[in-house]
C-alpha cells in the first residue's frame, strides 16, 4: 500500500495539522430571551440551562459571555399576553421594554454585535408572524408592520436585523425603509430558508408565541424542498440581504451546503431550540456525553458550510474552549 490514510491520524500533532474545520467563539451568535422588569430569571423548561432574563440580568449575562469570547447576541422578547394585539403594535412602540432594553444593551456594550428579530409572532394575539384576517396571513399588509418594527429596532442602535417572518418581499421592503431613514449601516440577516419545522417547539414555549390557530405552512417552507430554497435566497440577495440563513440547521445540512456553494454572502445556520433540547434530554438521561456531542454538532454545521452559527450552546461551548 502506497497510500495509508491512517498516517495522517497517527498523533494529535499531525491530526491538528490536517484538521479542516474548527469552530471558535468568533463563529457563534448566542440567542437570549428578554423578560420585562428587573431581577427576573426563569428557566425554559424544555431548554435546561437557558433562562429568560430581565434586562439587568441580561446585561450581566452578556458581560460574562463577552469575557468568554462571545461577541454576538440575538435578543428575543417574551411578551406578556396582555400586550398582544392583532397588529402587534408593541413591536414598534419605542417605549416598550424590548426596545428600551436594546438601547441599554448597546449603550453598555457598543462593541458587541446585537441582532434582533423582525416578525409579528411575539406581539401578535394570533401568534402568527404576519397579520391574520379571516384566517389568512396577509403578505403586503404585514410588510408595513415589519417596516415599522425594523425602523423602531434600528433606532435603538442595534447592528443586525433578523427578519424571521418569511413574508415575500420583506428584505427589500425593510432595506428601503432603513435607507430612507438614514440607517444604511444596519445589516440584514435574512432567514432565507426557514422551514415549517417541528424543531421550534421549545422556542415557542420560551416566548409563549405558538400560533393560536393553524400552522405556519403558508409562509415557512416545506421541509421536503431544497431547490425552492434557492428561489428564496436569490430574492434575498437581490433585495440586499447581508447574510443568508438556513433554519433549522441539523436536519438541513444539505441546504447549508447548497447555499455555501451557490452564494458569496456569509451563510448563517440556526441551531434551533429543539436541536438543543434533544442533546440536553439525552445527556440528562446519561445516554450521551453532552460536551462531546455538542462540540461535534457545531462542527458538523460549520463543516456543512455555515460561517456563522446561532446556537443556545454558545456559552457552554465557550466555557469548554
Ligand atoms: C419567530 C421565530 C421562531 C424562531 C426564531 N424566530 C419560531 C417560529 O418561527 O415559530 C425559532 C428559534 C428556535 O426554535 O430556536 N419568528
Amino acid at each position: 500500500m502506497h497510500i495509508r490514510p491512517r498516517r495522517n491520524r497517527k498523533t494529535q500533532a499531525i491530526r491538528s495539522l490536517v484538521e479542516e474545520t474548527k469552530v471558535t467563539t468568533d463563529d457563534l451568535i448566542f440567542p437570549l430571551f428578554l423578560l420585562e422588569g428587573t431581577n427576573q430569571k426563569i428557566e425554559v423548561e424544555s431548554m435546561p440551562g437557558i433562562y429568560r432574563l430581565s434586562v439587568d440580568l441580561m446585561l450581566k449575562e452578556i458581560e460574562a459571555c463577552m469575557n468568554l469570547g462571545i461577541t454576538a447576541f440575538d435578543v428575543f422578547p417574551v411578551v406578556p399576553e396582555h400586550y398582544k394585539d392583532k397588529l402587534g403594535t408593541k413591536g414598534y412602540d419605542s417605549k416598550f421594554f424590548y426596545l428600551t432594553a436594546l438601547r441599554e444593551i448597546k449603550k453598555q456594550f457598543p462593541e458587541a454585535a446585537i441582532m434582533t428579530d423582525v416578525a409579528m409572532d411575539p406581539y401578535s394575539s394570533d401568534g402568527h408572524d404576519g397579520l391574520v384576517v379571516d384566517g389568512k396571513i396577509l403578505n403586503d399588509e404585514t410588510l408595513e408592520i415589519l417596516g415599522k418594527m425594523a425602523l423602531a429596532q434600528a433606532e435603538t442602535g442595534i447592528d443586525i436585523l433578523g427578519p424571521s417572518d418569511m413574508m415575500d418581499g420583506r428584505v427589500g421592503y425593510i432595506r428601503e425603509v432603513l435607507d430612507e431613514n438614514g440607517f444604511e449601516e444596519v445589516s440584514i440577516m435574512s432567514y432565507s430558508a426557514k422551514y415549517a419545522s417541528a424543531f421550534y417547539g421549545p422556542f415557542r414555549d420560551a416566548l409563549d408565541s405558538a400560533p393560536k390557530a393553524g400552522d405556519k405552512k403558508t409562509y415557512q417552507m416545506n421541509p421536503a424542498n431544497q431547490r425552492e430554497a434557492l428561489i428564496e435566497a436569490d430574492l434575498d440577495v437581490d433585495e440586499g440581504a447581508d447574510f443568508l440563513m438556513v433554519k433549522p440547521a441539523l436536519a438541513y445540512l444539505d441546504v447549508i451546503k447548497l447555499f455555501k456553494d451557490s452564494y458569496s454572502q456569509p451563510i448563517a445556520a440556526y441551531n434551533v431550540s429543539g436541536e438543543y433540547a434533544m442533546l440536553k434530554a439525552a445527556a440528562e438521561k446519561g445516554w450521551l456525553e453532552y460536551d462531546k456531542v455538542m462540540a461535534e454538532t457545531l462542527l458538523s454545521i460549520k463543516r456543512a458550510g455555515a460561517d456563522i452559527i446561532l446556537t443556545y450552546h454558545a456559552k457552554e461551548f465557550a466555557q469548554l474552549a
